[in-house]
């Protein structure tokens, strides 16, 4: 799975060490902290190793395959949890914002996808990690915002093809989730405060990495087998309400 250093895949990480799976988690900069949750899924008597990649380089998504998956063994699970990608005006994004944020967050998807299957002999569950910027918009995340709905669509086109390989694909949709990303976004000049937008959420309170990593606990678990090329929305009601808000109202 990518993106295990923290936040989300952190967390998912550790719940599916802790279902059986033997987990390998990635991080591109934070190898102490990558370390630290392989330590703790281990001392709670799990198996995981961490291992650096760079969701821009093929040649780094090849070496992962080639060490730590050698053709011939079996995968059962691709988790794509990492994201990353500038939070500017659409006016502001210059040609490397886009092609960054494009082959980190969508390119890389399809690449680990494309690998990944060949190796699931045994039936597969790929889950991507998507969020509500895909439908909706808000200041500053236009490239991750498109990035995110790209993989949804791509969702449904591996859903369709692989299929017959008796592999299943889906997205989980988050909302505002409780992570250093939320908190990098909402603590930066001019940006409302958090308070503000959880009075408008429907369950009136933000996300916590628990609420997705269940989520993806389902879509790869006994329950979720038939469920394929889905966008599950986790996201507290967020997305379902519009203006006049019931916070606005006396
Ligand atoms: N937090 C939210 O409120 C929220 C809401 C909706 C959806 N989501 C989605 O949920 C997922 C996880 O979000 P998050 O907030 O927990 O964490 P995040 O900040 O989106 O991702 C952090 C993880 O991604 C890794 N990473 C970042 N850029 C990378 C790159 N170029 N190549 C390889 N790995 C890279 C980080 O490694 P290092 O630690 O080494 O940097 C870390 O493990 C993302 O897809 C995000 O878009 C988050």
């Amino acid at each position: 799975m990518t993106g295990g250093s923290r936040g989300i895949g952190r967390r998912v990480a550790e719940t599916l060490a802790a279902d059986g799976f033997h987990v390998i988690l990635t991080f591109r900069r934070n190898g102490e902290l990558a370390n630290e949750v392989v330590a703790g899924i281990r001392d709670a008597g799990g198996s995981a190793v961490a291992v650096r990649l760079e969701l821009e380089s093929e040649a780094d998504i090849d070496a992962l395959f080639a060490e730590h998956l050698p053709e011939g063994q079996r995968l059962d699970l691709l988790i794509a949890s990492a994201a990353a990608s500038a939070f500017h005006p659409v006016a502001e994004l210059k040609v490397h914002h886009l092609e960054r944020s494009w082959a980190t967050n969508v390119r890389s998807f399809v690449q680990l996808s494309q690998r990944a299957v060949p190796r699931m002999t045994d039936g597969g569950r790929i889950v991507a990690i998507t969020s509500y910027g895909s439908v909706r918009a808000f200041p500053g995340y236009g490239a991750i915002g498109a990035d995110k709905a790209a993989i949804e669509s791509w969702v449904r086109h591996m859903a369709a093809e692989f299929g017959r390989s008796g592999v299943t694909v889906n997205a989980v949709n988050a909302g505002l989730v409780d992570t250093d990303s939320l908190r990098h976004y909402y603590e930066r000049p001019g940006v409302p405060p958090i308070e503000s937008i959880v009075a408008k959420i429907p369950l009136g309170r933000v996300g916590t990495v628990d609420d997705v990593a269940g989520a993806v606990k389902f879509l790869t678990g006994p329950h979720g087998g038939y469920v394929t090329g889905h966008v599950l929305t986790v996201d507290g009601g967020l997305t379902v309400v519009a203006p006049p808000f019931w916070s606005e109202f006396p």
